[in-house]
Parts: structure tokens; sequence; C-alpha cells
């Protein structure tokens, strides 16, 4: 199966990121063709300066890598290397009915958080769509939020095979099964946008000062506590199998811990499952050129895709 993803590069990444979106990501190279891009043209839509998007784009690319994307086994580039995406989004727009993009909940929303409403952030889809029909992909993994997003590409795909022949796949959505809500530190959704994340790449100490601040309850130690309802439970839980859960659940109703223990726990789980992801990342740091040469590859390989597709397109039109 072909299966392509795209990652908006906007900043830091958290652990909700790593649990909701790269670990499974991660997970499907193993069986599937996997094409992952940095998608710097979307970031584009909520830029604020050249050295920000560039920056976070170099970012992204770097901390994916050394959280496992294999360039062995996964195309990885960064959209704005393979341009030809712009000329079939511009083909695209001709297939893109004003109603379709006017029912777009990402665009409602982005405009009711305050993004300015231009051009730009309304054909978003449009430009999502020709990410996905220019390399005949076959499944999207996607958070719910841009479910729609992969609906309106079959729509504009359906439009333009029905005009001009079967020349685009339809893709399909797939929804992670079952990845909870992670929570941040105040027990919300843990988001950038909520400032209660824990971050990925911390330096140890600071790893575990942001790790004393998860908001607990506060039962005294001697007392059994509560495991159902504690936030640190709830994150510890995800490095755990059932077995690591069950002896934590121990832990917690022996009451001869407290919660500065199980700070001291969770901390060292996060520290432990990214020692690999953290080795790599001081490399792909150190080791730049690499980076840049990974990303070169990859934008080839998509082009080469890429541009025996818009020659079927284009003759398929006239153009
Ligand atoms: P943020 O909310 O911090 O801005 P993004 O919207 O950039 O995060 O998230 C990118 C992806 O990471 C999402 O599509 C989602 O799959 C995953 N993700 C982010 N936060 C969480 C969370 N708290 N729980 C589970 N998955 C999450
Ligand atoms: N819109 C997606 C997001 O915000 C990013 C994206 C751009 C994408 N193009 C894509 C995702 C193509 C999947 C396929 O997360």
């Amino acid at each position: 199966m072909r299966v392509l993803t795209g990652i908006q590069a906007s900043g830091k990444l958290h652990i909700g990121n790593y649990f909701g979106a790269m670990k499974p990501m991660i997970a499907r190279q193993e069986e599937n063709e996997l094409f992952t891009f940095i998608a710097n043209y979307h970031s584009l839509t909520t830029s604020k300066d050249a050295d920000t998007l560039k920056q976070y784009t170099l970012d992204a690319a770097i901390d994916y890598l050394s959280i496992g994307i294999d360039p062995e086994k996964t195309t990885f580039w960064i959209q704005s290397d393979v341009p030809e995406v712009l000329e079939l989004y511009w083909i695209l727009s001709k297939f893109t009915p004003m109603g379709l993009l006017e029912r777009a909940h990402s665009y409602k929303d982005k405009v009711a958080k305050g993004i300015s409403a231009n051009h730009a952030l309304f054909s978003y889809p449009v430009l999502m769509a020709a990410d996905i029909l220019m390399l005949d992909t076959e499944i999207v993994p996607v958070g719910k939020d841009q479910i729609q997003h992969v609906e309106m590409t079959r729509d504009i795909a359906t439009k333009f095979n029905n005009e001009y022949g079967e020349i685009f796949t339809l893709p399909e959505h797939s929804v992670e099964a079952e990845v909870a809500t992670i929570p941040g530190i105040d027990g919300q959704k843990m988001s950038k946008s909520y400032g209660n994340t824990i971050d990925l790449f911390m330096e140890e100490k600071a790893l575990q000062k942001r790790c004393n601040k998860i908001i607990s309850s506060s039962t005294p130690l001697g007392e059994a506590i509560e495991w159902e309802e504690d936030n640190v439970f709830a994150l510890a839980s995800l490095f755990l199998d059932k077995r690591g859960k069950l002896e934590l659940q121990a832990r917690y109703m022996s009451g001869k811990e407290g919660y500065g223990h199980f700070k001291k726990y969770l901390k060292e789980l996060i520290w432990e499952e990214l020692a690999e992801a953290r080795e790599k990342r001081e490399y792909y740091l150190s080791h730049q050129d690499e980076v840049h040469d990974i990303l070169a590859m990859g934008a080839k390989k998509a082009q080469t895709i890429a541009q025996k597709k818009m020659t079927k397109v284009k003759e398929a039109i006239g153009l």
C-alpha cells in the first residue's frame, strides 16, 4: 500500500505528538511504501517570518529522522523541493467547486482563531489534494480534523476522473486506532496552544522539572493513591506494557511512595524511551549535510513520480 503523511512543522514536538502521530507513523514504514514530507508550503499560511519557517522545517526533519524515519525505507522530503505540486494544485482548482471549500471546517476554525483569511488558507485543501493525488496515494493517515480534507480530495479526484478519464487514484483516510488523547501537565489535552506540553527533546534536569509540575492531588504519604485519575499514571502508562501497568498500580496502592517518586519514575521512562532518538538527534545536528542529502534524495524520488504523473495529467487536459 502506498501511504502518504504530511507533517506541518510548527515548533517543538511533545509527548502528545510522539504517541499520537510520530510513533504510529514510524510503525507503518515496516509494512508499507511510506512517503512523508514536511508541508512547508502549507506552513506558509501561518508563518510569521522566513527564519522561523526555515528553522522549523529543518528542526522537524531532524526530529522525525531521530525518532526513526528510515531513509532507506521511507521517501522523505520537503514539499517545496517538488514544486510540481503547485502546478497540479492550479489544475485541480478547476475541479474544486467553491461550495466544497466553503464547507471546510478547518478553514472556519482557523479564521475563528484569528488567522488572517487569505486565498492560501482558503485553498489549502486543494494543495493537500495535489500532495495526495500526485503520488497515487492509497492511504492517508490523519488526525480527525483532517478527515474532511481527504474526503475533499476524493471529491476533486472524482470530478477530474469523470471528465478526463481514470487518471487519479482515490485515497482513503485512516485514523489511528484508539490513540487516546494524551493529557498535558494540567490534565487537559496536551497541546502547544495550551502551554501544557512535555517536549520530546529536553535536557534531563529540565525534563524532571517539567514532570514535577504535573498537577496531581495531594494524598499524604502512607495512604494509597488513586491511580485511575492521576495524570502522572496516565502519562507513565504510555510507556508500559500490561505487566508494567499492573506493577505501577500496585505501587500506587501500597502507600509507600508519594507523587515525587512517581514523577521521578515518569522522567526516567521518558528519558529511556528517547535514549536512541537523542543519540541520533545529536548525530544529525552535527551532520546537517547528511540531513540535506537525505531530503534531496527523497525529493528526487518523489519528483520522478510527480513528473510522470504531470505528463499524464497535462496530456489528458490538453496543456
Ligand atoms: P498541537 O496541539 O500541540 O498544536 P498538532 O496539532 O501539531 O499539536 O499535532 C500534530 C499531531 O500530533 C496531531 O495530528 C495528533 O495526531 C497528534 N497529537 C497532538 N497532541 C496530541 C495529544 N494530546 N494526544 C494525542 N495525539 C496528539
Ligand atoms: N494538513 C495536514 C495537517 O495539518 C498536513 C498535510 C499537508 C498533509 N498535505 C498533506 C497530510 C497530505 C496528509 C497528506 O496535519
